[in-house]
Order: structure tokens, then C-alpha cells, then sequence
């Protein structure tokens, strides 16, 4: 039978879907699946990537039927709070340049960029989600983006090969070796080039991924490293994510000879109602939801 980008393997079974911390990735709202337990406990990193790649390849189709619209199909949107490149400008000027976009989902950032004239390599670990990407630039008969599947802690790219990294959110929340993954993204880099990235901000650590008034009560130890795990009944990680202090990332990213230029705390903007797990205007006007690192590789 012929098979298109968008074909599902055979074996794919979205009963077997298994859910998510609430609030974990944006986009993540529900629970746990029924029979995973969601503890915190120590990941190392080939199980973490392992359960990635098995939980985004499951849960590409409902991330993006829920969340593609907010997304765009060619906007760079940074987070929840809706910060977008285009207004934001934290990556600088693109045309022209190569860029690696990580942790690319269905690569909506990467299609913004090429627009802006960059030539932008859109990378993921999980299959479903690139096929998403595929998906999109068949639907608008575009020339479809460069995409790549690796884990974003082990780069398929010589060094200094591109002039720009960055990331919404992709792949640096879900990795166990973030300060591997930073001394890949610089090896892979010019020197001069920028590095940006977004994630959940680590203060939202401390509190219940809830949306409502629960979110605002702090419960946990902000300085507990230890992983969100979710586990199957053989105890196996079905989905991962991992905690860094503000100050865990910034000395990862001096050591592998990055300089911090900025860090950009998006507030929520007046008029936003729209909910994103535990992202929500209650919270979002009170606490930070998303940190966004400006480096420049050294
Ligand atoms: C929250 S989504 C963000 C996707 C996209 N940037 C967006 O804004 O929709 C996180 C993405 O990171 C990818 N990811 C998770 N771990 C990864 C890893 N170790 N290497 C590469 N990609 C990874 C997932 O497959 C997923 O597509």
C-alpha cells in the first residue's frame, strides 16, 4: 500500500496514549495515563530521551490539534504568554543566516524564519512530530523545511555549522544532560553566534502545575532537582522533564563558553484569556510562566 509523510506506522496505537504532568510542556493537560504513576525520581539520560521520543510521537496529533492554532503554522511564537519573535527580536537579524531550530515540533518557528529569508534546519526526536511539519507544507504547497531526527544531546552536524540556535520550549526541559546539550549546541555553532532558547520557568517548580488558585500556593522545594517522572507499571518512564535552577542554567551555559546576554521573563499580556495547562492569566499576572536565555557563543 503506498504510504504518505502523514502514514502512521501499522503498530501505532493511540489507545496506548499515556498522559502528562498538567502543566509540564506547554500543551500537556492531562493527567497521567491511568495506569502511570507520576513521582519524582532520578532519569538518566537514555531513558529520558527514550520516554521523549515514545510520549511525542504518541501525543504529536493532540499537542497539535490543541495547540496549533495559538501556534501559527509560520509564526515564532516564544510561549504560553504568546511573546512572539517578530515584536520580541531577541534573536537578532536572520536573513541569511543558517539556523538550527531544536526541539522543532511541527517546525512553525522554522517555517517564520525561513520567510525572514534564514535557511533554518528544524530538528526533533520525535518522527510524529516532523511528520506534523511535513503535514503543514504540503497543506500551503510550500517548499517544505529541512528536518532532522536526533536527540538534541547528540547533534548529526559538523562543528560550527550554523550562525543561529534556538529553541521554544523544545527539547532542553526534557533532557537529563542539559550541560551536554549546551556544549553540543555550542560545538555546533560560529563563533559570535546566538543561542536562545525558552522554557517553563524554574520558580514554577515550587508550585502545583494547576491553573487555578491551587498554582499559587508554593509546595515544593524550589532547589529539588530531582526529574518528574511518569512510569508505566514495569516502572519504565513514559515522560520526563527535568529541573534546573536560574542559576543551574546560567553556570551550564558560562561552562560550555556561552555569555548570557539577556534573560527575558515574558509577562502576560493584557487581553490574553487563553489557558495553556497550568499556564493562565491568574497565574501568569502574578508569577513568571516562561524564562527565555539570550546567549552568544564565545
Ligand atoms: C513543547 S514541544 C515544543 C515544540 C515546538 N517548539 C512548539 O513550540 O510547538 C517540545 C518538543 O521537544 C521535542 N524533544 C523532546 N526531547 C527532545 C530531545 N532530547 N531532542 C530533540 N527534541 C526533543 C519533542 O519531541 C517536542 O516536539
Amino acid at each position: 500500500m503506498a504510504t504518505t509523510p502523514f502514514d502512521l506506522p501499522d503498530s501505532f496505537d493511540p489507545e496506548e496514549v499515556s498522559g502528562s504532568r498538567a502543566d509540564s510542556a506547554p500543551g500537556e493537560d492531562s493527567a497521567p495515563g491511568e495506569d502511570d504513576d507520576a513521582v519524582r525520581r532520578e532519569a538518566a539520560p537514555e531513558e529520558s530521551s527514550r520516554a521523549s521520543r515514545h510520549w511525542w510521537d504518541r501525543n504529536a496529533d493532540e499537542y497539535q490539534d490543541e495547540h496549533g492554532e495559538f501556534l501559527g503554522d509560520d509564526r515564532f511564537t516564544w510561549c504560553p504568554e504568546g511573546l512572539d519573535e517578530a515584536e520580541a527580536h531577541l534573536l537578532g537579524e536572520v536573513k541569511g543566516l543558517s539556523v538550527l531550530e531544536i526541539g522543532a515540533g511541527a517546525a512553525q518557528c522554522s517555517r517564520w524564519l525561513a520567510a525572514q529569508g534564514a535557511r533554518p534546519v528544524a530538528l526533533d526526536i520525535s518522527f510524529r512530530q516532523l511528520q506534523h511539519s511535513r503535514r503543514i507544507d504540503l497543506g500551503r504547497g510550500a517548499e517544505p523545511v529541512a528536518v532532522v531526527q536526533a536527540d538534541a544531546a547528540v547533534l548529526p552536524f559538523a562543528d560550527g555549522a550554523f550562525d543561529l540556535a534556538c529553541s521554544a520550549y523544545g527539547a532542553v526541559p526534557f533532557s537529563a544532560d542539559t550541560a551536554a546539550l549546551m556544549r553540543e549546541v555550542h560545538r555546533v555553532l560560529r563563533p559570535g553566534a546566538r543561542w536562545v532558547f525558552s522554557v517553563t520557568h524554574p520558580i514554577r517548580w515550587a508550585f502545583p502545575d494547576e491553573p487555578g488558585v491551587e498554582g499559587l500556593t508554593a509546595t515544593a522545594s524550589y532547589f529539588d532537582r530531582t526529574p518528574y517522572v511518569e512510569q508505566d507499571e514495569h516502572g519504565q518512564a513514559t515522560y520526563v522533564e527535568h529541573h534546573r535552577t536560574i542559576g543551574d542554567r546560567v553556570r551550564e551555559l558560562t561552562a560550555a563558553g556561552f555569555q548570557l546576554l539577556d534573560l527575558v521573563e515574558p509577562e502576560w499580556p493584557e487581553g490574553l484569556e487563553q489557558e495553556w495547562g497550568g499556564w493562565s492569566p491568574l497565574r501568569g499576572r502574578l508569577i513568571p510562566g516562561t524564562a527565555i536565555f539570550v546567549a552568544r557563543r564565545g
